[in-house]
């Protein structure tokens, strides 16, 4: 079957509304993130620049653009049958996929280390060694054709690339938590709250992608599929 049919005929009916729910939420969600960055021009910089590290802005810009690219052809791999009936594809954008998860893991470090809120930046580090840790563990399975292995990583792997939505999807529900603790009251302005929000929303997304991602993993074993 040609390429494109594939993908427009791709599973059953309610696989495809989940997908399509999935792919639409989480690229919103990280296009609406990496938009300011599209002018390449660090005046709309959202991160503090640190200006005694000239390469800061172009570190952040590559490991931006790397990372986009890795979520949106990561979840290609993740179409039923594209695998079997499209092989080679497969493994194409898988080496296009790691290859972008390693130069943003790798940039996503160096920026890490001049993130200025030392929570998010634990978070930050967390993050990128995990999201590179999994990826080599997904490839080398991939290359000594482990391949239930190979699937079982780069579940956990993409789980970590989703952070970049998931962190932004459950900002909301940081605020009504800390609304929730401070009985529905905003102790200062709503950007210090936000500021508090901001802290822990890298830490709640990961958490929430690991435990979705295992749960998928353990349905999956549990199903010998
Ligand atoms: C999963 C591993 C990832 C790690 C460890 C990571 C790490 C980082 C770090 C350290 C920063 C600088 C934040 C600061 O200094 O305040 C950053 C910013 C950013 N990253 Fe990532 N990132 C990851 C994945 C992604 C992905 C998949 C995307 C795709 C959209 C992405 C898009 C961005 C954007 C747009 C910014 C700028 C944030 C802003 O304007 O507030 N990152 N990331």
């Amino acid at each position: 079957m040609p390429l494109s049919k594939f993908l427009i005929n791709m599973g059953t009916r309610r696989n495809r509304i989940g997908w399509r729910f999935i792919v639409v939420l989480t690229l919103g969600a990280a296009g609406f993130a990496v938009a300011p960055y599209v002018l390449i021009d660090p005046a709309y910089s959202r991160v503090q620049l640190d200006s005694s590290f000239k390469l800061h802005f172009p570190l952040l810009l590559v490991h931006i653009f790397s990372s986009f690219l890795a979520l949106l052809v990561g979840w290609l791999q993740f179409l039923p049958g594209l695998r079997s009936t499209h092989s080679h594809i497969h493994r194409l954008v898988g080496r296009i996929y790691l290859s972008c998860v390693a130069i943003g893991g790798v940039t996503g470090l160096i920026v890490g280390g001049y993130t200025e809120s030392y929570i998010r930046q634990v978070a930050f580090l967390t993050l990128a060694i995990l999201w590179l840790y999994t990826g080599w563990k997904g490839y080398k399975s991939a290359r000594e054709k482990q391949f239930e292995a190979h699937r079982l990583w780069m579940i956990r792997n993409y789980a970590f690339t989703l952070v970049a939505a998931s962190a932004r999807i459950v900002t909301p529900i940081c605020i009504l938590i800390y609304l929730a603790g401070h009985r529905g009251q905003m102790d200062g302005s709503v950007e210090a709250v936000l500021r508090q929000v901001l802290e822990v929303n890298i830490w709640l997304g990961t958490v929430l992608n690991v435990v979705i991602s295992e749960w998928i993993i353990v349905k999956r074993f549990k199903k010998g599929t």
